[in-house]
């Protein structure tokens, strides 16, 4: 689903921040990506959606090469890749209005809207509070909202940065199993963080970048090295 191959990735031509890196991920698969800050995880993550573009080698997505997307292609993989950040950036209007909203732009029928609505909340878990604002909820719920706009299209990638960047760990552990519930779905998740907690509980291919190179990649991983 995701490979890259032979990427580099430089910034200001001068400060190399991945180097020759070759990956696969697979369709259904749930990725964890850890390292220490700086590492490059978010970088990476841009190189999946097309942000960034590498300085050499390719970035495949379903088999297709992006390197020479245009506008047009770029943001029609966008609508096949979901991506939620850790500061949960909605809308100020309620979170029914901000599913809509994704969903109207497309030109979709309301009882469309209406059913992939119900869908996605149920999913997530937050039923009760769809008419509500975000200055209405609490952290954990803005992110669930999140969480939901980012799916609501079904994408074949969720792309989560430090989703439980700053949430507690009940919360954290809750937007866990959504992610989980989703990859079980068909959904490829790849989640970058530094929740040691989460990634030692959940036992999953743990991906590990350091100094621009993947240092580890292990199935069934925990956070840190574990012979
Ligand atoms: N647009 C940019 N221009 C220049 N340097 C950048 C840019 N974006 C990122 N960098 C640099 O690239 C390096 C990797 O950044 P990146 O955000 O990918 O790290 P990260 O692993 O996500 O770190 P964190 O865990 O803190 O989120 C950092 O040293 C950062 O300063
Ligand atoms: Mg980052």
């Amino acid at each position: 689903m995701i490979r890259l191959r032979n990427v580099t990735k430089t910034y200001n031509k001068s400060f190399t921040v991945l180097q020759r890196i070759n990956l696969h991920i697979s369709k259904d698969e749930f990725v964890f990506l850890v390292g220490p800050t700086g590492a490059g995880k978010t970088t990476l993550i841009k190189l999946i959606l097309r942000e960034e573009v590498p300085d050499s080698g390719s970035v495949y997505i379903d088999k297709v090469n992006t390197r020479d997307f245009n506008e047009n292609q770029t943001s029609k993989l966008r609508k096949n890749i979901g991506v939620i950040f850790q500061d949960f950036k909605v809308f100020n209007r309620s979170i029914y209005e901000n599913l809509a909203f994704v969903l109207k732009i497309q030109g979709e029928k309301k009882k469309i809207i209406k059913e992939k609505i119900d869908t996605v909340i149920s999913l997530v878990g937050l039923e009760k509070k769809l008419h509500l604002h975000p200055f209405q909820l609490s952290g954990g719920e803005k992110q669930k909202a999140c969480l939901a706009r980012a799916i609501i299209n079904r994408p074949l990638v969720l792309l989560a940065d430090e989703p439980t960047g700053n949430l507690d760990p009940d919360a954290s552990w809750e937007i866990m199993q959504i992610l989980s519930k989703i990859n079980q779905q068909n959904t490829t998740v790849v989640v970058a963080t530094h929740d040691k907690h989460i990634v030692d509980m959940m036992r999953k291919r743990v991906i590990a970048l350091h100094g621009g190179n993947i240092i580890r990649d292990q199935q069934l991983g925990k956070y840190n090295h574990e012979p």
